[in-house]
């Protein structure tokens, strides 16, 4: 037998000093949908996520609650996998920094990348800011206007005042001037080596004009940078020093290598939450070594955080793995099998602002998305964020206009259309829903299947929408030209051929639909009498499925699949 093709998707792992918002929702959703995609499609699937727990926001945000940082940060995971199994997301690991487990593997980079020298000691002299967990320099920052609240770009013309304070872009506060012993990371060493990665690789960071970024960012030359602070005691000790704990960043990268070096024995161990700690074996034994999924296929990451998973962390893991070869020159070049060890591929999506105006909780405009689904529903939220515009652009959410999108293409389009099928089916003559009539005109074409394939298997997830609901219109089309509803009292023959049509379109559609709404499209052939069809498209066989002939066995009138929602 054919080896099954391997796949592996992340997440970043979220900050443990809040619980999920929209923006968190997007990447887990994007996530979630490729893992399926990957799964229906053939592939061994592996999905994780997280959060990220060794911060000093966290800490802050645990004091001013009056809570011991360990009682704080098992809520806030707690919290998280709540929303996530809210929205039945499919993941393989659910990993947390504090893990022993995580620990003791970055301990064990940490010293390897010490021991051949990588790592050395200084002084780091400038700005942090701890909202962001990273260091900053002048460039980094705007202006803040004290009284207005306008920001903008720092120039040599306009100097800092009582009124106009240098801040963080992002988070709007000033970063903390540091002066401390730090030890170093030498990512200047690596400079040419990864400019060589890039040169030969121009698929690593999709969409092209982030990479583009990326690229001349590197061009402009890589300094070292610090990768452990002297004041913080929460974090992970380095191990040739304990003086001092890891920065976040050294830590929080490697936790997409944790997962797979010590991976949960099966998902049922992370219900028993948070994981125990017990005796050294027991505790180990809870894992399996899944390191031959290394490399990962995707890091899915925000704009915000591109920087560090492009290049700090291929030159990390270059460091850890001991990639590279040192030429005649001293400078350390690309060789073709170090891409063996490296991710993939990086998937960087823009950030979006809500009706117009960027997220933040002092507008009032943060959309919880549990909340928010129990309003509306879970497929709106999913429908809207994922068709309104392409992942990797900036996009707006715009409210309004996601439920009059809902409302045509969920609750009409498609769900209209099932309850008409189901509803006349039962009025037919016979039994079960069948014909042997040619199916070629009424089915999704082959080349749109294998489109809707090649663009699952590219990322491109708001193509597959559109091909779907471009269908779903032509379907609508064709049950308005042959009307089974007056056929149905008229001519049987004819009504069965008009409503087979539309159950094995619909079925077909269902299908191709299926990793944006897993729920709803079982229900959907729940409906239509299709058993086991989960199963089966979780041994990866979407090809032989969306290419049978089934029969229906339409028995009971169910409710509407997609409720419409009143916009007044
Ligand atoms: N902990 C780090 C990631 C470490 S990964 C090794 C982190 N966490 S975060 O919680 O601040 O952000 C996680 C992701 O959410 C980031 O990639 C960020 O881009 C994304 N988003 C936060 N707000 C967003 C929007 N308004 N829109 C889209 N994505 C946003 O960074």
């Amino acid at each position: 037998m054919q080896d099954q093709k391997r796949f592996y998707v992340t997440t970043p792992i979220y900050y443990g000093n809040g619980v999920p918002h929209v923006g968190h929702f997007y990447t887990s959703q994007i996530a979630n949908i490729i893992h399926l995609s990957q799964k229906i499609l053939g592939s061994d699937s592996r999905f994780t996520t997280g959060i990220d727990e060794n911060s000093q926001k966290a800490v802050i945000e645990a004091e001013t609650a009056g809570l011991d940082i360990m009682d704080y940060l098992d809520e806030m995971a707690y919290k998280h996998r709540e929303v996530w199994d809210f929205f039945n997301f499919d993941y393989t690991d659910f990993i947390r920094t504090t893990e022993q487990r995580h620990h003791s593997l970055v301990q064990e980079v940490l010293q390897h990348c010490f021991d051949k020298w990588d790592i050395y000691q200084g002084v780091y002299e400038g700005m942090y800011c701890v909202w962001c967990e990273a260091f900053k320099k002048d460039d980094d920052l705007v202006f803040l206007n004290k009284t207005s609240w306008e920001t903008f770009p720092i120039t040599p013309k306009v100097v800092e005042s009582d009124n106009l304070i240098k801040v963080c872009p992002d988070h709007l506060k000033t970063p903390d001037t540091i002066k401390e012993k730090n030890y170093f990371f030498k990512l200047s060493k690596y400079q040419t080596w990864i400019q060589e990665f890039y040169e030969s690789h121009p698929e690593f960071v999709i969409p092209d004009h982030r990479f583009n970024e990326v690229r001349a960012f590197v061009e402009r030359g890589l300094e070292d940078f610090s990768i452990s602070r002297e004041t913080n005691t929460f974090w992970i000790p380095l191990p040739f020093d304990n003086s001092q704990v890891t920065y976040v960043w050294f830590d929080a990268l490697f936790n997409y290598y944790t997962s797979c070096r010590y991976s949960p024995q099966n998902t049922s161990i992370l219900n028993s939450f948070p994981l125990e700690e017990k005796e050294a074996t027991d505790y180990w034994s809870q894992f399996v070594d899944e390191s031959h999924m290394w490399p990962a296929d995707l890091h899915i990451v925000g704009k915000d955080i591109i920087r560090f998973h492009a290049i700090f962390w291929p030159a990390m893991l270059a460091s850890y793995f001991g990639l590279g070869e040192e030429g005649s020159d001293w400078v350390i070049h690309f060789k073709t099998s170090d891409r063996e060890k490296l991710p993939k591929q990086i998937l960087t999506w823009g950030f979006f602002t809500i009706d117009g105006q960027k997220i933040s909780k002092s507008l009032w405009n943060v959309i919880e998305p549990v909340e928010y689904s129990k309003e509306y529903s879970k497929e709106l939220l999913t429908l809207y964020i994922l068709s309104a515009f392409p992942i990797g652009n900036d996009g707006d959410y715009d409210r309004q206009d996601a439920v009059l999108m809902y409302n045509a293409k969920l609750a009409n389009n498609l769900g209209n259309l099932v309850n008409r099928v189901v509803v006349l089916s039962l009025k037919l003559d016979s039994e079960s829903l069948f014909c042997e009539k040619d199916r070629s005109k009424y089915l999704v074409t082959d080349t749109e299947i294998r489109k809707a394939q090649e663009y699952y298997q590219n990322y491109n997830l708001k193509w597959v929408l559109d091909l779907c609901f471009e269908n779903l219109d032509g379907l609508n089309k064709y049950a308005d030209e042959t009307e089974p509803w007056k056929l149905i009292k008229e001519d049987q023959e004819k009504a069965t051929e008009s409503l087979y049509a539309l159950a094995e379109w619909l079925r077909q559609i269902g299908l191709l639909l299926y990793p944006f709404f897993p729920e709803k499209m079982l229900e959907m052939f729940e409906k239509l009498w299709l058993k086991g069809y989960q199963e089966i498209l979780d041994w990866g066989w979407l090809d032989e499925l969306i290419h049978k002939q089934e029969e229906f066995y339409i028995t009971e009138k169910w409710e509407a699949l997609f409720q419409r929602i009143d916009i007044s």
